[in-house]
């Protein structure tokens, strides 16, 4: 049975993961509709992965006897800048993201729950992955200054990380 505290910091999971996945299939949709195939293809794929997320944590909190409430999730916003404005946006969402997973890592802690602290070490390596990809896309968007947007498009579907294989 989950602790109170642990439940709702799970059940507060949910709704980010869901916002992440669609603050993704907005940064997608832009892109598929401002020239960028290839950029709009990788946020699809990113927006799913973030919906697994939040099954994750729905199947956890309910296999444990708690109870995963389906989110009101907020408006993302629609429109960017560009596509460097778009991959800096992902950035800053995904290192909250690792903050709000650390506030899980603390309160498991505190409540010495030790089942789900070692269950939500997943995700602690998953947030190092998806910081890294996002940063090395940035990278190369600072390498090309702008040029060559259009070759950039079409590699950067090549440019995610690792799928582990729980999620294969
Ligand atoms: Fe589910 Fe990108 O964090």
């Amino acid at each position: 049975m989950l602790k109170k505290a642990v439940e709702e910091i799970l059940v507060r999971q949910i709704e980010r993961e869901a916002y992440s996945s669609n603050l993704y299939l907005s940064m997608a949709s832009w892109a598929e509709t401002n020239g960028f195939g290839g950029v709009s293809e990788w946020m699809y794929a990113q927006a799913e992965e973030e919906k697994v997320h939040m099954l994750k944590f729905m199947k956890y909190v309910n296999e444990r006897g708690g109870v995963a409430v389906i989110p009101a999730v907020a408006q993302p916003p629609a429109d960017f800048k560009g596509v460097q404005d778009i991959f800096e946006l992902t950035l800053e969402h995904e290192e909250f993201v690792s903050e709000s997973i650390n506030e899980i890592v603390g309160v498991c802690l505190d409540e010495k729950d030790f089942t789900t602290h070692n269950w939500i070490q997943w995700f602690v390596t998953e947030q190092i992955e998806e910081e890294a990809t996002v940063r090395s896309i940035i990278d190369k968007l600072k390498l090309l200054d702008g040029h060559n947007l259009y070759m950039f498009d079409s590699d950067v579907s090549k440019m995610r990380g690792v799928i582990p294989a729980s999620q294969q």
